[in-house]
């Protein structure tokens, strides 16, 4: 780093939040039509840092498209009703009148569907004065601090991954689940596949590196019942979650997340029962993983 420039930067400046995963990046205004030498070095933060973060954004559901469109295709979420101008966008709200909130458990996005979500861009439209913070993971440290016999285990498993009944929701259906305590609107997925199979152990088609691929939609193992497969998912999930392993971030009106759900799992917290939080959410569809 030279001052606060990290010099392998023209455009931006990147400085890491925490240890293992999570850097701030400023110097941009994602509101602009950005060229290509400035969209290679966020793609670059966001590879070496898994999650980054943008301050003092001024989006608009269509300049938060737009920006999301220069990463590929945006998925529609299965289950979630979008945005009624903007179906691509959704609008993550919880009130005080709701109990849950959503993505209150660690996952990464739409691990369930044949080709699960590249990235995901999260916008910070009304933040509540304390809490309301996400906390994200690096799942290549969670494979790689694991012993060789495990790895070597893991590494023939495949997954199976489900949209709906994951432990979280108490076995029941996200509909039963989310009834009453969540104002946001659950739709039916019709035909749209939300049970997939994946390999346990991914690799990330970027960077090569391998990478556990757990989370709440893990329901089992292939060939395997729920009951064999829930000890080692309980441990996965326990490992994969330590501490530090993590970040955590603060958001602010006007804070953007951009990260990467092949290498990462998060987390929303919902600790702000008498406040609203409000985010925008548009998830850029991903590849199989290999
Ligand atoms: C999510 O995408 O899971 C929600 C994250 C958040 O609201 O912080």
């Amino acid at each position: 780093m030279d001052g606060l420039r990290n010099s392998e930067y023209r455009h931006l400046e990147v400085n890491r939040i925490a240890g293992s995963l999570g850097a701030e990046v400023s110097g941009v205004d994602l509101s602009q039509d950005l060229p290509e030498a400035v969209l290679s070095e966020i793609r670059k933060a966001l590879l070496d840092n898994l999650v980054i973060f943008f301050r003092d954004q001024r989006l608009t559901p269509p300049t938060q498209l737009a920006f999301a469109r220069r990463w590929g295709e945006i998925h529609l979420h299965p289950y979630m009703a979008g945005m009624d101008d903007y179906p691509e966008v959704l609008e993550i709200r919880k009130t005080p009148a709701d109990k849950k909130n959503f993505g209150g458990s660690w996952h990464s996005d739409q691990a369930f569907t044949a080709k699960p979500a590249m990235g995901t861009i999260l916008y910070g439209v009304e933040i509540p004065s304390a809490g309301g913070d996400t906390l994200w993971t690096n799942q290549y440290l969670a494979y790689e601090t694991l012993s060789p016999g495990m790895r070597r285990m893991l590494d023939g498993l495949k997954g199976v991954y489900r949209g709906d009944n994951f432990s979280s929701h108490d076995g029941k259906t996200r509909r039963e689940y989310y009834a009453d305590k969540i104002s946001m609107k659950v739709i039916d997925p019709g035909d749209t596949q939300t049970i997939s199979t994946h390999p346990l152990v991914r690799t990330h088609p970027e960077t090569g590196r391998k990478a556990l691929f757990v989370g709440g939609h893990l329901h089992r193992f292939e060939d395997m019942t729920e009951a064999e497969s829930r000890p080692l998912i309980d441990f996965l999930m326990q490992h994969a979650t330590r501490p530090e392993f993590t970040c955590r971030f603060r958001w602010r009106s006007g804070s953007l997340a951009f990260w990467d759900n092949r290498c990462t799992m998060h987390f929303a917290i919902n600790d702000y029962p008498a406040e609203t939080r409000i985010m925008h959410r548009v998830t850029i569809c991903g590849d199989t993983p290999f």
